[in-house]
């Protein structure tokens, strides 16, 4: 059995004590959760005053990204050790606004995912099509091509999460619906088990790009669906909450 997981990625948001605020609504909204996963993942300034925020509870702490190099002369980098260090369990890596803005290439998220893993960290890795590649039709050869590129040489996948981000859906209000969702969900857990065989069947693959909680009963309901990766409604907590509400009493 897959355990849901529901992320907050909260960006390029929230000072420290907005962050603590959320943070803490958040621990005190779960306690009850007995099952799944609650993963925030605020910005890098912010990643000590959560953890400290959400000790002891079941919520969990993730970085949006990281280089992947152990240490050296790399000017505004942060490395994996250190992100273990500051208590993340999870690492947000290849986000289509990495690939976009950042230039991040197949290559790059894929030394990024190895180097997380040899760090102890749990990859959330994304993949996704922009609306151009959709509406050309490729949006199957660019997922396989990011899942095949950005696992190239991982060979245990078991502390690898998968998070499929259609890029047109993100920050848009432009939600997939639950069957095109499924469908690159199907696709994807294809794509592993043609690499994994059987294990592909315990990686969560969560759905990305406009997720509130009044969509997600629908997404959550499809088989491959095992959670989500929430921006913009990640940064109240209402909101959030309601979104770990309507997984929890589903999965
Ligand atoms: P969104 O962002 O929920 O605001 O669409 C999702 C993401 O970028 O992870």
């Amino acid at each position: 059995m897959r355990e849901w997981i529901v992320a907050g990625n909260w960006k390029m948001h929230n000072t420290i004590a907005e962050s603590i605020a959320l943070a803490k609504a958040i621990k005190e909204g779960t306690t009850t959760i007995k099952n799944g996963e609650v993963v925030l993942a605020p910005p890098f300034t912010a990643l000590f005053s959560v953890g400290e925020t959400i000790k002891g509870s079941n919520v969990q702490l993730a970085a949006q990204n990281m280089f992947y190099e152990d240490k050296g002369a790399y000017t505004g980098e942060i490395s994996p050790g250190m992100l273990k260090d500051i208590g993340c369990t999870y690492v947000i890596i290849g986000h289509s606004e990495r690939r976009k803005y950042f230039h991040e290439q197949d290559q790059d998220v894929n030394l990024k995912v190895k180097k997380a893993l040899m760090a102890g960290l749990k990859p959330i890795m994304c993949v996704g099509e922009t609306d151009e590649e959709r509406v050309k039709g490729i949006t199957r050869s660019v997922v396989d091509r990011q899942v095949k590129q950005g696992l190239n040489g991982v060979e245990k996948i078991d502390n690898i999460v998968i998070a499929y981000e259609p890029v047109w859906a993100i920050g848009t209000g432009k939600v997939a619906t639950p069957a095109e969702a499924e469908e690159v969900h199907k696709f994807i857990r294809g794509i592993l088990k043609d690499l994994y065989g059987s294990m592909a069947n315990d990686i969560r693959i969560l759905y990305g790009g406009s997720v509130t909680k009044d969509n997600i009963g629908d997404l959550i309901a499809m088989e491959d669906i095992d959670g989500a990766l929430v921006g913009g409604a990640s940064l109240k907590a209402d909101g959030f909450l309601g979104i770990i509400k309507n997984i929890s009493g589903k999965k």
